[in-house]
Order: C-alpha cells, then sequence, then structure tokens
C-alpha cells in the first residue's frame, strides 16, 4: 500500500475514531479527536492510503521544548511495513529542530510499542508501579533526548543496520 504522511484535518476524524474503537479499550472519541485537532501544542500526523484510507496516525503535544508522544497506532491490516516508524521519524525530525526530548508512555506488556521505540532511540528511564490498573500493568517511561546533531540517540535511517534494506 502507497500512502503519503499528512496533518491529520477534518476529513480523517471518523476513520480515526473508528481506529480507536477498534484498537484500544479506552479509545479516544471523534469529538475528542475534534478538539486536539484544533489545539496549538498539538500535532496530529496521519498516513493515508492513495484512497484516502486512514492507515495510521501519531499525536505529539509540545509545551516549550517538551514533547510527549501521546499517541501511535497503525490499522491492523497495514501494520508490519513501516508505517509507525515513518510516523515517529517525522517527529523525531521536528525534535531534533525543536525539542530538548521526546518522552512517553507505555504499557509494560505492548511488547511491539516498545521494539519500536527502542529501534528509534528511546530509552526507559522510570516506571508507574500499576499505572495500568485493570490491567495490573505497569507503565513504563522512555526519552529521547536531543542535544547537537553529532551528540543525538536517534538512531540515522540507514545506518547501524538499523533501516529496513
Ligand atoms: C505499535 C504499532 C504502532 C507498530 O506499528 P507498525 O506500523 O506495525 O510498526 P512498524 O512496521 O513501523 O515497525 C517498526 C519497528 O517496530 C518494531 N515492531 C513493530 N511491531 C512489532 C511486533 N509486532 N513485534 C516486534 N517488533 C515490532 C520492530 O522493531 C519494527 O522494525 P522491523 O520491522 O525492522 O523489525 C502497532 O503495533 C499498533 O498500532 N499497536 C496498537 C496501538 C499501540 O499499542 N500503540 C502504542 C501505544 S499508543
Amino acid at each position: 500500500m502507497r500512502y503519503r504522511l499528512v496533518p491529520m484535518d477534518r476529513s480523517h476524524l471518523a476513520q480515526a475514531a473508528a481506529l480507536e474503537r477498534e484498537c484500544f479499550a479506552h479509545p479516544w472519541t471523534q469529538s475528542l479527536l475534534e478538539q486536539e485537532l484544533y489545539n496549538d501544542m498539538i500535532s496530529l500526523v496521519a498516513a493515508e492510503g492513495e484512497d484516502g484510507t486512514l492507515l495510521g496516525y501519531g499525536e505529539v503535544r509540545a509545551v516549550l521544548d517538551e514533547g510527549t508522544l501521546e499517541k501511535i497506532v497503525v490499522s491492523p491490516a497495514y501494520r508490519r511495513q513501516g508505517i509507525a516508524e515513518e510516523i515517529l521519524r517525522a517527529y523525531l525530525r521536528f525534535g531534533q529542530a525543536h525539542l530538548s526530548f521526546l518522552t512517553l508512555e507505555v504499557r509494560a506488556g505492548n511488547a511491539p510499542a516498545i521494539a519500536l521505540y527502542e529501534k528509534l532511540g528511546f530509552r526507559p528511564v522510570g516506571r508507574r508501579k500499576n499505572y495500568y490498573r485493570e490491567l495490573g500493568e505497569d507503565a513504563v517511561i522512555m526519552t529521547v533526548e536531543f542535544g547537537r546533531a553529532e551528540e543525538s540517540d536517534v538512531p540515522a535511517a540507514g545506518s547501524d543496520g538499523v533501516e529496513k534494506s
């Protein structure tokens, strides 16, 4: 599937809400997503197929120079094709230019997401015990810090064998 990354807009909202319901126990509603669209501190990036299908999306909240990855999700039918990695790399490029760090919280048992974050240079920096009470699971806090380009923690695409050939 060919796709492009675009800023999320109103045309994506219904599909985004459907993806939320499909993928999360506590889905964001369409009206919440709409509010996020108009929040100046929030960036929502959509992966859009050629026919307009929403394949996935990410959300980063930036307050001054501190960024938080609030969400990243790819439709089950389109996973393992590098879409989440592409979205995250776009945010990392933004982070290199504008942020001191990008941080996130992830369920300790969410192995695919943790593998994704580790691949792109995020490292565990803390843990919130039993944060996901209904699952009895901890949250792992992971962060990537941005320094000058030569000091950055972010693996470059194509370097160190981290990129798909
Ligand atoms: C986590 C998620 C966003 C990954 O999306 P994706 O588009 O399938 O991921 P990519 O294809 O870009 O994978 C990039 C890297 O992530 C890791 N990864 C992704 N899915 C993985 C899996 N199921 N098992 C192991 N590693 C995985 C791998 O390192 C992969 O690199 P590789 O293909 O070179 O091995 C997707 O599984 C998802 O939407 N999960 C449900 C929502 C969620 O839990 N989001 C995170 C919390 S908000």
